[in-house]
């Protein structure tokens, strides 16, 4: 009957491994996205001059940043942010992600 707890326990860990993989790779992802669309053109993620973006995964919800890239101006009427409605889903998750952990 070990092999059973065995064989379990090995893919439990495996399964574990994959969540833990997918998470990186959108963090990983969303900040070649956030390279690729110049975001840095306008924002900086440690502080400096430009819009800061340090610490918004802790001031903003997953949802509100999401609102923030596609639809800047559903957030703040007047903002001279530029908005990315079209962005494949997957590089607006990478992003999210990405920015979920600058804390
Ligand atoms: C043209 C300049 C510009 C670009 C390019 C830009 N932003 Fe912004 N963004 C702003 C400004 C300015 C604000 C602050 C809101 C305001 O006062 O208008 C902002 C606000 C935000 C916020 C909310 C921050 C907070 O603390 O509430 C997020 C999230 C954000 N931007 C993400 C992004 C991402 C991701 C990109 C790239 C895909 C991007 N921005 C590209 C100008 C820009």
């Amino acid at each position: 009957m070990k092999w059973i707890a065995s064989v379990s326990l090995g893919t439990f860990l495996l399964a574990c491994g994959a969540v833990l993989y997918s998470q990186g790779g959108a963090v990983e992802h969303g900040k070649e996205v956030y390279a690729m669309q110049k975001c840095s053109f306008c924002h900086s993620t440690d502080g400096g001059d430009k819009e800061s973006l340090a610490g918004v995964g802790a001031r903003l919800k997953p949802e509100e940043i999401r609102k923030w890239v596609q639809a800047p101006k559903t957030m703040k009427s007047d903002t001279r942010m530029k908005a990315y409605p079209n962005l494949p889903a997957k590089d607006l998750d990478g992003l999210v992600a990405y920015l979920g952990t600058l804390k």
